[in-house]
């Protein structure tokens, strides 16, 4: 990989906020030492074994990791969706993150058909002007290249927007879904400049086949919803995906990769030596098939694109983390409450809106799941909650790692507290979790983000709009 444009800060001002973080064990993706960390307004300026100035702050983090602010490259904060509007808006959802460790999101602007990408932008900027409580970007997605100022739109947003990233879908024909031709183009353009196709790899034209029948045969319950969308979809669109980008010239990015048949299609274009790049997410890791057969509607909390899949396909996902043939673990936190929203699709599983909560929960999971069970080293769990994200979206090494230079998006992480993961006591603004009772060991005490302590022994003492919008530099991906 090449990275280009390492936006490195100019040299800190003298007046400028001390903070000093002592005794911790200092954790990157390539790092695991003891050591002390002084902050300086939002950079961190010094890092060695016993640092001992004064600081207007100094943070004891004995026994405790010292790791990068998480980076969540999959969220969609106040999304109109599936007939109503995501649940967090940027303030609760950036609150939320921040409460659970992460320090960026990279959220979804929608382009909607037949409007320009520019006011897509504007709209997004809009969203999250004023509200967050950490840093975010965007990516964008395309839902329309019909018109020749729509690929010079994505090349001022590539250029001069630092929105280097953009979403297409294979899904949801009529609504969001482009045909290969729109893919082919976007991929083209996207490739000569060092921007980045991510995709939503699902055959969703022979889906809405499988759905009208199971409608048809009064099937209507949120089962169905996995059952109407097999894996093979999913591996079909993942196949296709990284032929277009082959033929274009250009990386791709398959987005919430669910399961075994989809892995196996990038294990083997990464074995050939295609730059094809993948996410999963928590739910995929620790959810399953069964949860939709939960009695009464709860099933329909469950309900989001892909669906869960057969639990046998976790571990396989794991080792897909361990293997490098998946580099990131984002949410994809798109959460609906499930009074009145998945209430939608009572009677019909197919008008429950798409999505689920996660974007405060990814950490500790992937800790307590990764880690504590022995699936991924410490290392491996920082690159694959932030450092890769960062590579990969182009923003590294300003953040996703913690080094002289690197914004101070920081967090204390202790590796041994225990929580139990519940609705009564998450900040995202939606009525259930889906991990509801699950314990899990390592929890973010103490999170700063650019140099600002954010969250402090659990608790926030951020405001809305510290959070700044983060122009992405290109990134050439090999
Ligand atoms: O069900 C999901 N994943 N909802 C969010 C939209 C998407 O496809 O990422
Ligand atoms: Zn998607
Ligand atoms: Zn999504």
């Amino acid at each position: 990989m090449r990275f280009m444009s390492a936006t490195y800060p100019e040299a800190p001002d003298k007046a400028l906020m001390k903070t000093l973080i002592k005794n911790g064990r200092v954790v990157t993706a390539v790092d695991d030492y003891y050591g002390d960390i002084l902050i300086e307004g939002q950079f961190i300026t010094l890092i060695g074994k016993s640092l001992d100035m004064s600081a207007d702050k100094v943070i004891d983090a004995r026994d405790k990791l010292v790791i990068p602010g998480g980076i969540d490259a999959h969220t969609h904060m106040d999304m109109p969706f599936g007939g109503t509007t995501s649940a967090d808006d940027f303030r609760t959802g950036t609150l939320a993150a921040a409460h659970g460790g992460t320090t960026t999101i990279i959220d979804f602007a929608i382009q909607p058909k037949g409007t320009a990408i520019m006011q897509a932008l504007e709209t997004w900027h809009k969203k999250a002007d004023g509200k967050a409580a950490i840093d975010y970007s965007f990516h964008m997605i395309v839902t329309d290249l019909s018109a020749a100022e729509h690929l010079a739109e994505m090349k001022k947003l590539i250029d001069h927007e630092g929105v280097t990233s953009f979403k297409l879908f294979m899904a949801y024909p009529g609504v969001l879904l482009v045909d290969d031709a729109t893919i082919f183009r976007a991929m083209s353009l996207a490739g000569s400049r060092g921007g980045l196709i991510c995709m939503h790899a699902e055959n969703g034209v022979v889906i809405n086949e499988i759905v009208a029948r199971a409608l048809a045969e009064g099937k209507t319950a949120p089962k169905f919803h996995a059952l109407t969308r097999p894996t093979a979809a999913e591996a079909e669109g993942v196949n296709r995906s990284i032929a277009l980008a082959e033929m274009a010239g250009s990386p791709v990015y398959i987005v919430h990769l669910s399961c075994y048949d989809a892995l196996k299609k990038v294990k083997e274009a990464r074995d050939a030596g295609i730059p094809a790049f993948a996410e999963t997410c928590p739910q995929y890791l620790f959810l399953d098939y069964t949860d939709y057969e939960k009695p009464e509607f709860e099933g329909a909390k469950y309900v989001m694109t892909p669906p869960l899949r057969e639990k046998w396909n976790q571990e396989e996902l794991w080792t897909g983390l361990r293997m490098n043939d998946l580099q990131v673990v984002s949410t994809d936190h798109c959460p609906f409450c499930f009074k009145e929203q998945k209430e939608l699709g009572r009677d019909d599983f197919s008008k429950i809106p798409n999505g689920g909560p996660g974007v405060e929960n990814r950490m500790s999971l992937i800790f307590n799941g990764g880690v504590g069970q022995g699936r991924i080293s410490l290392n491996r769990f920082v690159e694959l909650t932030s450092t890769a994200a960062a590579k990969i979206f182009g923003l590294f090494p300003r953040k996703g790692t913690i080094a002289v230079g690197s914004d101070a998006d920081i967090v204390i992480f202790d590796p041994k507290k225990k929580m139990t993961i519940s609705a009564r006591t998450h900040h995202m603004n939606v009525d259930y979790n889906c991990y509801e009772g699950m314990e899990v060991t390592g929890v973010a005490e103490t999170v700063l983000s650019r140099g600002r302590v954010v969250v402090e022994n659990g608790k926030y003492t951020g405001k809305a709009g510290d959070g700044q919008f983060l122009k992405r530099s290109t990134v050439t991906l090999k």
